[in-house]
Order: C-alpha cells, then sequence, then structure tokens
C-alpha cells in the first residue's frame, strides 16, 4: 500500500450522467424551497423540545451559535459546489479534490446525517402521530408505540425521581415470549417502512408538491410564533440560562440536528437551470429563514411554558395544549406528521444516490449500483437503506441516534471546511458562480484567536485556571475543551505559514467547537463507527477501486510501451 494511492483523485465524472438523471427545472425558488424541506423537519418540531429542557430560555443563542456555523458550512459547500457543479455532495467533492481515503471517510459520515438521521425523524414521526391519535382518535396500548430501549432504561431506573411513566408502563403491560419483553414503536416502523417502498418505487421529486409542503410548513411555525407570542408569560424567562453555558451546550446535539438538510440542496446540482449560482443561494437564503424562525420559535416556547415541561418528543403541539390551544395543537400534529414525512423522503433517496456513486467508483459492491429495470431506482441501495434505518428503531432510542446524527454531520462539515482550505486558488479568469472571497487569515487568524482568549478570561476568570490546573484534573472538561484550544492553537501557527483563507477557517474553527459539546459517550461510538468504515475500505474499496483499477492498468501499459 503506498501512501499516494489514498489521495488519488477522480478527474473524470461521465459516470454520473446516467438514467437517473433529471431535467435541468430547479431555479432559485425551488432550490431554496428545496432546502427548507430538507431543513424543518423532526428538529424544529421535537428535539428542540429536549434543547430547551437542558439549557432553558438562553438556548436562542444555541440556536444562532449553530445557525453562524452553519452559514460557514455552507459557504464552503457553495465554494465546491461552484467548482464542482455534479451531483453527489460532499463525497463527490472530496473525490475530486483530496482523494480516495477523505471521500471515502466524508461518504461514511454521511451515512450519520441522512440514514441514522432518518431514525430519529421516524421516532418523532411517530411522537406525533401517536399523539394525535390520543387525543383524537384511540389510544393505542403503550407496548406498541414506545421504543424497547427507553422502556427498558425506565425499567432499569423504576425507582429513580424523573423516571419516563409511560415508557415504563409500556414495559410493565407489555406480552412477553420467553422472557423477553415486546415493545417497540410500531409507527416509526411502519413509516419506514412506506417511505422505502415509496423510494423504492421511485416516487418523482415533484417541484409542485415540495413547494406548496413548504409554504404550509412556514404557515405553521410562524402561526406558532404569532399566537405563541400572545400567551408568553415573561415569568418562564427566569431563570433565563439556567444551567449555565454548559447546560446549553447540553442541548447542541438537538439544536444542530434542525439545521441539517441545508447541503441536501448540493445533490441537486445536475437538476438545477443554473447551479453554479443558484445552489449557493439556495443554502444561504434556506438557511437565512429557517435561522431567524428557528430564534423566534425557541423564544416563544420557553415562553409559553417552564422550560423544564419541554422533554417531549412533541413539545410545540405540548406547549399549545397547556393554553387550551385545541386547534393550535391539531393543526400543529397535523402538519408535523405531513412536515417530518417528506424530510424522510428526501434523506431516504438521498442516501441510496450518495451509495450509487460510491459503488460506481468501486468502493462499494457493484450491487449498491444497480438500478431498477423497471421503476429506474438504485433499488438494492435502497433496500439496504430501508433496513439500516429499520433495525435500529427495533433496539436504540431518539437521544442515542441524535447525538449519533448530529457528531456525525458535524464530523462532515469540518472535513468540507477544512477541504476548502487545501484547495488551489482558482484561475483569475474563473468567475463562474460563487466566489468564496478569500481573505488572508495569516495575521488576522492568529490575532482573533488571541481576542477570544481575553475575551474568555474577561467573561469567566476560572476557566482558564481550571484548565490549566492539573490538580483540577477532569478528563471530559480537558478532552473537550484542551483538546480544543490545542487545534486553535495548531491552526493559529499553521495560519501563519500557509496564509490560509479566512472564512473556511472560521468555518473548521466554529464546527470543531460544536463537536467539543458531544458528550463522551457519543465520542466512543462514533470511534467505532469510524474504525467500522476504515475496516470497509481497506478490506474492499481500496483494491476495488476504479481508480485504482486504471491507474495501475494505466501504469502496466506505460511499462509494456517503455
Ligand atoms: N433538519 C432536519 C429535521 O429537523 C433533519 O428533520
Amino acid at each position: 500500500m503506498k501512501w499516494s494511492t489514498f489521495f488519488r483523485v477522480k478527474t473524470v465524472f461521465a459516470d454520473q450522467k446516467d438514467s437517473l438523471s433529471l431535467k435541468r427545472v430547479f431555479g432559485l425558488r425551488d432550490l431554496t424551497f428545496f432546502g427548507i424541506a430538507a431543513i424543518i423537519g423532526g428538529g424544529i418540531f421535537s428535539s428542540v423540545g429536549k434543547a430547551c429542557f437542558d439549557g432553558g430560555p438562553a438556548v436562542v443563542y444555541l440556536f444562532i451559535l449553530c445557525g453562524i456555523a452553519c452559514v460557514f458550512a455552507a459557504m464552503c459547500y457553495a465554494e465546491f459546489a461552484s467548482r464542482i457543479p455534479i451531483s453527489g455532495s460532499a463525497y463527490t467533492y472530496a473525490y475530486a479534490s483530496f482523494g480516495e481515503l477523505f471521500a471515502w471517510i466524508i461518504g461514511w459520515a454521511l451515512i450519520m446525517e441522512y440514514a441514522i438521521g432518518n431514525i430519529y425523524v421516524a421516532f418523532a414521526w411517530s411522537g406525533y402521530v401517536v399523539h394525535l391519535l390520543d387525543q383524537f382518535v384511540y389510544e393505542l396500548p403503550r407496548w406498541l408505540v414506545t421504543d424497547w430501549s427507553s422502556a427498558h432504561d425506565a425499567f432499569i431506573h423504576t425507582t429513580q425521581i424523573g423516571v419516563d411513566n409511560d415508557a415504563l408502563m409500556a414495559y410493565k403491560f407489555s406480552p412477553t415470549l420467553a422472557g423477553f419483553h415486546i415493545v417497540f414503536d410500531a409507527p416509526a416502523l411502519i413509516i419506514n417502512l412506506l417511505i422505502t417502498i415509496l423510494v423504492y418505487r421511485g416516487v418523482k421529486e415533484s417541484r409542485n408538491a415540495t413547494n406548496a409542503m413548504v409554504i404550509l410548513k412556514l404557515i405553521v411555525i410562524v402561526l406558532v410564533i404569532v399566537v405563541g407570542a400572545f400567551y408568553v408569560d415573561i415569568s418562564n424567562y427566569k431563570p433565563f440560562m439556567p444551567k449555565g453555558f454548559g447546560g446549553v451546550m447540553i442541548g447542541i446535539s438537538a439544536v444542530f440536528f434542525t439545521y441539517i438538510g441545508f447541503d441536501a440542496v448540493s445533490t441537486m446540482a445536475e437538476e438545477s437551470k443554473n447551479p453554479q449560482r443558484d445552489l449557493p443561494k439556495g443554502m444561504f437564503y434556506s438557511l437565512l429563514i429557517c435561522t431567524v424562525l428557528y430564534v423566534l420559535v425557541a423564544f416563544v416556547l420557553t415562553g409559553l411554558v417552564p422550560y423544564t415541561k419541554l422533554d417531549k418528543i412533541d413539545p410545540l403541539a405540548y406547549a399549545m395544549a397547556e393554553h387550551g390551544l385545541l386547534w393550535m395543537e391539531l393543526i400543529i400534529s397535523f402538519v408535523a406528521v405531513i412536515a417530518m414525512a417528506s424530510v424522510l423522503l428526501v434523506f431516504q433517496m438521498g442516501q441510496p444516490r450518495i451509495w450509487l456513486s460510491m459503488s460506481r467508483d468501486g468502493l462499494l459492491p457493484p450491487a449498491f449500483a444497480k438500478i431498477h429495470p423497471k421503476y429506474k431506482t438504485p433499488s438494492f441501495a435502497t433496500i439496504v437503506t430501508g433496513i439500516l434505518v429499520g433495525i435500529p428503531i427495533l433496539f436504540t432510542n431518539e437521544n442515542f441516534v441524535l447525538d449519533f446524527t448530529s457528531i456525525g454531520t458535524l464530523f462532515a462539515f469540518v472535513l468540507v471546511c477544512g477541504g476548502v482550505l487545501m484547495l488551489k486558488p482558482r484561475k483569475e479568469n474563473d468567475t463562474k458562480g460563487f466566489l468564496l472571497p478569500f481573505i488572508n487569515a495569516q495575521y488576522l487568524f492568529p490575532l482573533l484567536i488571541s481576542c477570544l482568549i481575553i475575551v474568555v478570561q474577561l467573561t469567566m476568570p476560572n476557566y482558564f485556571p481550571k484548565l490549566l490546573t492539573l490538580g483540577n484534573w477532569n478528563k471530559i472538561f480537558w478532552f473537550s475543551n484542551g483538546v480544543y484550544w490545542l487545534f486553535l492553537f495548531t491552526l493559529s501557527i499553521l495560519s501563519l505559514f500557509r496564509k490560509w483563507s479566512l472564512i473556511p477557517l472560521v468555518g473548521v474553527s466554529i464546527c470543531a467547537y460544536l463537536l467539543t459539546g458531544m458528550k463522551s459517550n457519543n465520542w466512543y461510538w462514533f470511534f467505532i463507527w469510524f474504525g467500522l468504515g476504515l475496516c470497509i475500505y481497506f478490506l474492499y474499496g481500496y483494491r476495488k477501486s476504479k481508480l485504482a483499477i486504471s491507474q495501475s492498468a494505466a501504469q502496466k501499459s506505460n511499462f509494456t510501451n517503455t
């Protein structure tokens, strides 16, 4: 294995023009709507409750911070989308710029964003469906609507204060088979099955249906803000930051998850009329609209009910019900169910397409590139996606997958921003599409970091002494904070020599900062996942890569000729 072979770069993309190519019909408005369609879903309808519970009303800061991080990441995606306007998202960009190993790692991380993210959305979808059924139709047995992991957890911690009573009841009153309690989230499984069948049969992405759906979502979110504002109780804002900034940071996965999806716009490159101009704008506009709405929703929600009551899978409907607004509860639940189904569809379609690209490159077995003769869809990859989403629904819970998907996506963003740092400057006459402004970070970045140190020291005088005092050694604190400062220090030194561009550098720094908020347990799972990915690459992709095969054939023929 030669070191350089890990960085072999793909330069020819003829295989992208395949039977799956659609007509170039998407304009700027469609792309913006597509972005919003992918962004607004399980996050703002569901995980926002957990973030508010952890951080209190100050969670709005986290929404602003994550919004800023995503704008920086979007700028880097935009730079790539302008240079390489073909589908395949970050995986393809990486393959064209930094080589195969890097591309594989990003492709592997994207599974966490697309497939694992859908597990959360399926759970959230189920939460709202069950809420609707409970309120307006029929209360299903709890063992049929609760995930096994939460029920088992509640049973083990029966005596603890704050144990989830519904989950406990689900476990206690469930049927058993050979002593095993049968508890599972049937609606989450059913929606996954239905979406998989739809994607398998080739649901056409209809521009009009997506646009109508987005308008519906936007109306409901605006309704929540406007109607909710009349019921806000100022006393709910006290204390504003009940568990300090540390408490706010606990909600990082939940808040970051709400933004995931803007990058899906970059998968529409081959279907948009003017990808180089419209893809970046579509990403920015959708992000901007969602950031403003999210901050307002978080502010209104924490004013409607005390934050301690918001740890629910359906917090928006719950908050309205608390004020007796049954009509709002009904509208929100109904639209949430439709909205989340559309997010499931976008991601469940995206995952097989990424695998399809990877398989065509030889990094995955050919079955992943198999196109169904009648439906013209990547049939095998679609079924595997359905299984990958479906099986964990049986034994994980929503909190676990939320953390897992956020860590994977943030990691991919760090790589994409870092990737832009490595790109060669464009030729002078190449001004097509979005041009990431070049601001020389050589002295500016170290200066910014120095200012940051001063601000932290002035606002939190105990922070650095705690970090530097070995007597106060705390592994988690050191791991998340110490390593991060070392990372910033290294970037500052490197920027002095490399004259990097400031925007991607700040993007790397903010996304990496969000990563420091992840719990240690998540890192453990992340590294297992990452290790598994590398094993598969070395056992399969490295040898079967089409690029490797063509390069070695070229070498052989050169050798024979000489
Ligand atoms: N941001 C997407 C959602 O909230 C993943 O469902």
